[in-house]
């Protein structure tokens, strides 16, 4: 039997597995050489340059991050992501219609809670800043015109800062994947398109899909942070997310960026667990590894450009030393280049601002 699940959209320029083993050729099948070729009439005209062009941006293929905390009253700009803030419920709705009428359809939402404790309650409340701020969404947006993608882990709700259940020093696997699915679930409940485990548990794909087809959410969709790599690059998130470990790393159940198979492996489990969509994570350092992915797996693929991404690029440019919006458009384009189908940015509305130029 066919249960025709809804998968999203591959946009028509979604990038195709690379084949660069062909020769160049003239028809006869000699070998063809300069003079004869000339590869610059390639580039002889912005119309031709832009015509020819292998790998673009579009709005639709954007997710833009979102944070919306418990308890404030007012905007607070992110100290260590110039330019961004932490939004308080009662501002998000005129965000994301900002964010709409820009051209962004889609967006990640990431909760700062009131309270924490060492089970990461807060999490999976239903009246939890993440699903009022999902529910207040819904109310206003419909999936057609929004695409609501929830991040689902613990360490923004644990009084530790771990991405999963204590057992003395150790993060404990198997009884994180309850906490995980019920966060989904809860999620799910408040109308969130795609639920986004990020807590690199193994099982979390498997644990959140029963979770969801058991409460009859048989069709939101599951984009799973499958190779997440333990990052110097996430300092700036966990500062504007309060979500750094109290004591220790996550290197235990992160990737190792010095392992590129293992990351095919991780992304495997996912996909064999039921993922629908599968992450690359951090993007720019790790553009072998979308690559990599993009060959082997058929699968929508995202690439997540972490906020230290983000913030080397605001550094660079608050100091003069680079054209900021020049270096975000390369960069995003090298990551669709390199094969992403979906990119997370904070610089999507940038983006969006420099395209509807
Ligand atoms: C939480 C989470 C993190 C990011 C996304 N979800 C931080 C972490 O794993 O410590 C990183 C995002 C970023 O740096 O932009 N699991
Ligand atoms: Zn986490």
């Amino acid at each position: 039997m066919h249960d025709p699940q809804p998968q999203p959209q591959r946009s028509s320029s979604s990038p195709q597995p690379l084949d660069l083993s062909m020769k160049v050729m003239d028809v006869d099948g000699s070998v063809s050489l300069f003079p004869s070729p000339r590869l610059r009439r390639l580039r002889r005209s912005n119309a031709i340059r832009h015509m020819l062009k292998e790998s673009r941006i579009d709005l639709e293929s954007l997710v833009y991050p979102v944070f919306v905390q418990d308890g404030i009253r007012g905007k607070e700009p992110i100290q260590s992501m110039p330019g961004l803030s932490r939004l308080p419920l009662s501002m998000l709705v005129d965000e994301v219609r900002d964010l709409i009428d820009l051209g962004i359809r889609a967006i990640l939402l990431f909760g700062i809670p009131s309270r924490k404790d060492e089970y990461a309650s807060s999490a999976y409340d239903d009246s939890g800043i993440v699903q009022r701020a999902v529910s207040a969404l819904r109310k206003e947006f419909n999936s057609d015109d929004l695409t609501i993608v929830t991040d689902v882990c613990t360490c923004q709700y644990t009084s530790h800062g771990h991405c999963g259940m204590l057992k003395g020093n150790r993060i404990d696997n198997d009884s994180t994947l309850d906490i995980l699915a019920k966060i989904a679930v809860s999620h799910a409940n408040a109308g969130a398109d795609i639920v986004a485990p990020s807590a690199m548990m193994d099982g979390q794909v498997k644990a959140i899909r029963d979770a969801l087809d058991d409460h009859g959410f048989k069709d939101t969709l599951i984009m799973s942070y499958s190779a997440k790599y333990s990052s110097s690059l996430y300092t700036p998130f966990r500062s504007a997310a309060d979500s750094a470990p109290r004591f220790g790393d996550r290197m235990s159940y992160q990737l190792y960026y010095a392992n590129a198979r293992e990351a095919m492996r991780e992304i495997e489990q996912d996909i064999l667990e039921g993922a629908d969509i599968v992450m690359v994570k951090p993007a720019i350092a790790y553009l072998d590894i979308i690559r990599l992915a993009r060959d082997r797996f058929k699968h929508p693929l995202a690439a997540y450009s972490v906020s230290g991404e983000y913030a080397l690029v605001k550094a660079a440019s608050l100091q003069g030393l680079i054209d900021e919006d020049a270096v975000i458009m390369e960069l995003l384009t090298c990551i669709r280049r390199a094969g992403a189908d979906i990119i997370i940015t904070y610089f999507a509305k940038q983006v969006a601002e420099i395209t509807n130029k």
